[in-house]
């Protein structure tokens, strides 16, 4: 499905990272996302930050297209194709924490909202930690990692995660950020016997399932995805260790 929509609200949620907001009435569920585009722009996939009839991108500005977003202001217009995707299944009744790390943590937070979980809000510096103040009023308990240690705890995610495992009886991780971040959350779940769903990211083009450009082994991040079990998680071998650009070039993440 796609549409033009206008913006009804513009946030700065950190130096470089905004929230676009738009009326959407198409439905749409925690972690799925869209393919946003305005002329001057490639098509990019962006996660749904708000899933309700309001919904939102939230962009964090780090090249050509993003920063086209960045000028985009209230009454402009985003041609949107969505949503798409599995998202995170919260049904399970299984107890949750839920990790964002990043930009990733606006993938995060419509799941944060709907099964009002703990959560991790994990940043390099204060600076780069973003939606705090939502996810205050949507977690039942959130904590923030900084791995400066100018906010909250001090080291990265995944370590406050242990911390927080260790404390209460959680059964099932749910997070989205930096491929190397849920590298190792995945790898804490094994050792733990914990159950994860991790969100994805590969590049996208056509978002929907037919360019195969976005796939992980034998899965379509796109359609297949963005998020992943940890049964399926387990079987993809380029996990925390390689992907491709726009051009098929293979880039290793360690
Ligand atoms: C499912 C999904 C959800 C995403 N959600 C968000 C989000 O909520 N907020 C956010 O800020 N970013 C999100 N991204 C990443 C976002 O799409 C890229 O940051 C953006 O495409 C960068 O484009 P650019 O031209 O500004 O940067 P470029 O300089 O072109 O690229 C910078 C990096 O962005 C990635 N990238 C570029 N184009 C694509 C593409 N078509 N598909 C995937 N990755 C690309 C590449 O890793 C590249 O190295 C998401 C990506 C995916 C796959
Ligand atoms: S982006 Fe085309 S198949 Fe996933």
């Amino acid at each position: 499905m796609s549409d033009f929509v206008k913006i009804i609200g513009v946030n700065e949620e950190a130096y470089d990272t905004k929230t676009f907001e738009f009326q959407w009435d198409e439905k749409a569920i925690p972690g799925q996302f869209i393919m946003v585009w305005v002329p001057g722009m490639e098509e990019i996939p962006m996660s749904l930050s708000k899933t309700g009839r309001i919904k939102s991108i939230t962009v964090k500005a780090i090249g050509a297209s993003t920063r086209k977003l960045h000028e985009l202001t209230i009454g402009d217009s985003l041609r949107i194709r969505g949503p798409y995707g599995k998202g995170f299944d919260l049904t399970k009744g299984k107890k949750i924490l839920i990790i964002g790390g990043g930009v990733g943590t606006a993938s995060v937070m419509p799941a944060i909202k709907e099964s009002g979980a703990d959560a991790i809000i994990g940043a390099r510096t204060n600076k780069d930690v973003i939606m705090d103040d939502l996810g205050h009023k949507y977690a039942k308990n959130l904590w923030i990692s900084t791995d400066d240690g100018s906010m909250g705890f001090h080291g990265n995610a995944v370590q406050l995660m242990r911390e927080k495992v260790a404390e209460n009886n959680y059964e099932i991780i749910i997070a989205c950020g930096p491929e190397i971040m849920l590298y190792y959350i995945y790898q804490a779940c094994v050792e733990l016997n914990l159950d994860c769903q991790l969100s994805l990211e590969r590049h996208m083009k056509c978002g929907a399932g037919i360019c195969g450009c976005c796939v992980i082994d034998d899965q379509r991040v796109c359609k297949d995805g963005p998020v992943f079990t940890k049964e399926q998680i387990s079987k993809m071998k380029d996990f925390g260790v390689q992907k491709r650009d726009e051009c098929g070039r293979i880039l290793k993440f360690r």
